[in-house]
């Protein structure tokens, strides 16, 4: 390491591109060797943290925009250090996102992955998560709303407000309060540009529906990112994601036997399917029932194989 600058190069999209990210107390100077753009040598140590939170999105199944996105951001954070490095202009981006998306299809679990990005990346303070919804900003008198909504705000400062169902707050049309939490975030908006990134969350085609019906909003926010629904081979893939997590894998006949439920279900496509939330009760579910079996079958400790694998008895798909 020179110059102190803590750097190193990642696989950062399996297979798809190769990058190297830099990353550099601010008042340091960097090694002229890190003046390049893009780096492709691998011998850049990284900070830790940052290396930890890349792998946690990289793990995740599918979300190849949203892998595309944060390698934008990434870039462009960089790009800025060398220009600044330049005597060159910078100015601040806008950060706040429209996350569009079915349940289940990984948007908060992206928005807090985000907000560890940011903040080690330098763009929030504390990047924590403060998810909300229409119930905790819309109030039931006049005033309220902003009093309940500005204090969130508040809350959220130095990290990132995630609105749920954000299309609910235009439920009501124009006298409802929702309109004023609307208003009050807005404003917020401008007056704390760089202290806070606001990412409205919900289901596409209302998302869509409440973004036209106030034109001030999608200027606002420039990023809109789609969270499609998986793919059958996606839900495997992460059925064995959460099996691996958990030191779980299944019996061969199991896997068949859950892929052949999941195309089912999603044969049926039905409306409430909440696609990875989905696969995560099914697989919890199949551990408690495969410690029913277990203790109900041994007297002694079972194997550490036996206690591994999930049979295709412990998979029940009835109630979920
Ligand atoms: N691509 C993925 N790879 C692995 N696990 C995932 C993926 N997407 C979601 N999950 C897991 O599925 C669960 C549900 O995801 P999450 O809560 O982020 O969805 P959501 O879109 O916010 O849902 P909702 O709209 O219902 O709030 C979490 O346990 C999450 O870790
Ligand atoms: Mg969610």
């Amino acid at each position: 390491m020179s110059g102190g600058a803590m750097t190193e190069s990642i696989d950062f999209r399996q297979n798809s591109r190769r990058i190297s990210v830099v990353l550099r107390n601010q008042d340091q100077e960097a090694p002229s060797k890190n003046r390049e753009f893009p780096l492709s040598s691998n011998s850049f140590p990284l900070e830790k943290e940052f290396a930890d939170i890349l792998s946690e999105l990289d793990r995740m199944v599918g979300l190849e925009h949203v892998k595309e996105l944060v390698y934008e951001i990434y870039a462009l954070l960089q790009v800025e250090q060398f220009r600044k490095l330049e005597g060159l202009l910078t100015k601040p981006q806008v950060y706040h996102m429209v996350f569009k998306g079915n349940p289940g299809t990984g948007k908060t679990t992206v928005a807090r992955i985000l907000g560890k990005l940011f903040k080690t990346m330098g763009v929030l303070k504390k990047g924590h998560l403060l998810e909300v919804e229409r119930a905790d900003l819309v109030g039931e008198y006049i005033g309220h709303t902003a009093i309940k909504t500005r204090d969130l705000i508040k809350k959220a400062m130095g990290g990132i407000m995630f609105v749920d169902e954000a299309y609910s707050l235009a439920r009501g049309g124009e006298k409802d309060f929702g309109k004023e939490a609307i208003d009050c975030m807005v404003k917020a908006m401008e007056d704390h540009r760089e202290d806070f990134v606001l990412i409205l969350a919900g289901y596409s085609e209302e998302m869509d529906y409440f973004l036209s019906m106030n034109p001030g909003l999608p200027s606002r926010f420039p990023i809109q990112v789609d969270f499609p629904d998986y793919t059958v081979e996606q839900l495997m893939q992460i059925a064995n994601l959460m099996l691996q997590e958990r030191e779980y894998l299944f019996a061969p006949l199991s896997a068949e036997k859950f892929r052949i439920q999941l195309a089912q279900v999603k044969a049926q496509e039905w409306e409430g399917f909440s696609n990875a939330r989905y696969i995560r009760n099914l697989i919890e579910k199949s551990i408690r029932y495969q410690a029913v079996r277990l203790v109900r079958q041994h007297m002694r400790s079972p194997s550490k194989q036996e206690l591994m694998t999930i049979r295709p008895e412990d998979l029940q798909f009835d109630k979920i």
